[in-house]
Parts: C-alpha cells; structure tokens; sequence
C-alpha cells in the first residue's frame, strides 16, 4: 500500500464505510447482506471494458469492485484510492488471495496524486455521500483531470425519492454528517451534479438492493466525446 495521504488533512477528515471505524470490520459482512456484488456488476458492465485499460476506483474501501473487475478482467491494469488504512489492508489481503495485482494508495478523492489524463476509466462506489458538496465538486473536477479524453466515468451512490428518503434504509442509524450529505441524492441529483461538472451522462441505471433502497448509475464521459 503507498501512502499518499496530503499533509493537510487528518484522518478526521473522512467518515469510514460504515460511519464508524470500529465497524470497518464489519464491512464486507455488510456488503454480502445487502447485495452490493450486483452494483457492482452493473458498473463494471457499463465500463465496457477492454485490455489495456487503466481503471482507478476511488473511495475503494475493502476492494470489493476492483476484485470483481480484476477477476473478470484480467488485463486491465487497476489502481484504488481510500482514505481508510483499515479498509486498504483488507483490499490488500483479498487481492492476494485472488491472485490478482492490484496498486493501492491511501489518499483522498478530492486531492487525486495522479497525473492528468492518465486513466480510462474512473470507479465511484457509494462514496459520493461521504463528501460534503465542496469535495463532491473537488472529486468530479480531480475525476475529470486523470481521465483521458475517451475516458469515462461510472459513478454509483444511492438514490433519495422526493421526499429525502432512502427506500428501506435506515438513515436514523447513519450518522448525521452522511446523512446530511446524502440529501443532494435526491431524483436525479447526482447525475445532475456530475453533469454541471462538465460530463455528458447516460440515463441513470437504478439497481434494487437485496436489503435497503436503490443505487443509482451514473455512466458520464467528458464532453464531446460520448
Ligand atoms: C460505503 S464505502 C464504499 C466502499 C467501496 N467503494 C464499495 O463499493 O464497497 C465508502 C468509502 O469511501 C471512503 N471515503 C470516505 N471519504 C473519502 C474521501 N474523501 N476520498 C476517498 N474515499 C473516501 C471510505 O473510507 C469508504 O471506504
């Protein structure tokens, strides 16, 4: 794992996939319970994959996406970025018993240690709504920076019906920074945002989760080239 953390932000500076860094062990137990493989299969779908690519996954907690993609895709080169030193070692361990080569940074979505125009494709996964608006607006232009000019990004987060809720989720057990945060997800926010920022975007895809709501995906490539 290369340590890619900016001096400027602690470790305070970011809510763990689970809200809370004692459950951070509990994360792919979650994963399993709510389904999540079948996002992460649709993303991976959307990304269109092809050898040779190089494929960043930001905010890739425990590696779940990257080995799902490594495991289908063998020759793309794949490259995930967290904050969460817990998680990173996790992805660390499974990428290596999946026999799978996999370059892990700790760093954060909003300040990318990576060269302009130096991936294919860009990952999100339900990592959009650990960000307050300032860095979701920080990712989109850090994202819109390493990708190449076909480049594309997919982009999953949930998604809030009207009223601010979350079908079937729990937002009273989330804590209240996250589920602040989560309020920009609303109908069709998230592709809007992403759009402002300066991509063209597909029709969200909706994937019903086992357990809780729906998660929206966004597919977005940078403009005049869709
Ligand atoms: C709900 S988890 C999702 C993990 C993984 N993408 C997945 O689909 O299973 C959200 C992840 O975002 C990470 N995260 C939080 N703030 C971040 C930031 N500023 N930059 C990058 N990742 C961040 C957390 O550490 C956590 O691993």
């Amino acid at each position: 794992m290369t340590e890619k953390l900016s001096q400027s932000r602690s470790e305070r500076d970011y809510i763990p996939g689970l809200g809370r860094h004692f459950l951070t062990p509990l994360y792919d137990v979650a994963h399993r319970v709510f389904g999540l493989h079948s996002v992460h299969n649709e993303m991976i779908e959307l990304a269109e994959l092809r050898g040779g690519h190089r494929v960043l996954d930001v905010g890739c907690g425990t590696g779940n996406l990257l080995r799902a993609t490594g495991r289908r895709h063998r020759s793309v080169e794949l490259v995930g970025l967290d904050p969460d030193p817990k998680a990173l070692t996790r992805a660390e361990r499974k990428a290596r018993r999946a026999g799978l080569t996999i370059r892990l940074d700790r760093g954060f979505a909003q300040e990318l240690p990576y060269e302009d125009g130096s991936f294919d494709r860009v990952f999100s996964s339900l990592m959009l709504h650990h960000l307050d608006r300032a860095s979701k607006d920080a990712l989109l232009a850090e994202v819109r920076r390493v990708l190449r000019s076909d480049g594309q990004l997919v982009l999953a987060d949930a998604v809030l019906d009207e009223q601010g809720h979350h079908r079937g989720h729990r937002q009273g057990g989330m804590r209240g920074r996250m589920r602040e945060q989560l309020q920009d997800n609303v109908g069709d926010a998230v592709a809007q945002r992403i759009a402002d920022a300066g991509f063209t975007v597909e029709p969200t895809r909706t994937v019903s989760l086992r357990i809780g709501g729906s998660i929206g995906i966004v597919s977005a490539r940078l403009d005049g080239n869709s």
